[in-house]
């Protein structure tokens, strides 16, 4: 089924109307997640790009990256958990970065909880690299940051 539905998965925009959808994957991916209203803000926000994986009609993932001048930064990505490992995530990397690359980010920055291997994992396929840590970064558990940092355009 869940093979079935990904031949035809789109990356594509987000409305209004979608947030409900994204806010579900959302809250069944963080212990912290952001509302509706936040994302709603990043909606708006002209710094911010959103974008989601379709499977028909149904959203099953989406990103959420930033740009100030030439810097990138990662604010949200997480997959439906019944869509995982099947190519969801690296495909909504792989278009945060190359629209992050066509708006002239040389940088691009994220920040991942230490005990997420899956996502740091992610990143380093893309060529993400480990910089260092913020330590306590994280609450719900308490936990440090693993800061990565991708170099673009050579
Ligand atoms: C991290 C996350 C977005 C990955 O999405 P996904 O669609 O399952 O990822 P993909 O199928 O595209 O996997 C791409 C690569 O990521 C790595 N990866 C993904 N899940 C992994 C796991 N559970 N264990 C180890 N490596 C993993 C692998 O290198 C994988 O390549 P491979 O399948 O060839 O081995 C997803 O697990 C998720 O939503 N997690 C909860 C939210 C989260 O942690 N977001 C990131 C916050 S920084």
């Amino acid at each position: 089924m869940v093979e079935e539905d990904l031949k035809e998965m789109l990356i594509t925009g987000i409305a209004p109307e979608d947030l409900p959808s994204v806010v579900e994957i959302e809250r069944a991916s963080f212990t912290t997640p952001w509302s509706e209203i936040s994302f709603f803000n990043e909606l708006k926000n002209p710094r911010s790009i959103m974008r989601a994986a379709r499977s028909g009609e149904r959203i099953i993932g989406y990103v959420c990256v930033s740009r100030i001048l030439d810097e990138g930064h990662f604010l949200d990505l997480a997959v439906h958990p019944e869509f995982r490992r099947h190519g969801v995530g690296a495909a909504l990397v792989s278009h945060a970065v190359a629209r992050l690359a066509d708006e002239g980010c040389k940088l691009v920055y994220l920040e991942v909880r230490a005990s997420n291997e899956a996502a740091a994992r992610l990143y380093e396929k893309f060529g993400f690299e480990r910089i260092g840590l913020r330590k306590n970064y994280y609450t719900s558990p308490g936990e440090d940051g693993v800061m990565m940092r991708l170099r673009l355009g050579g």
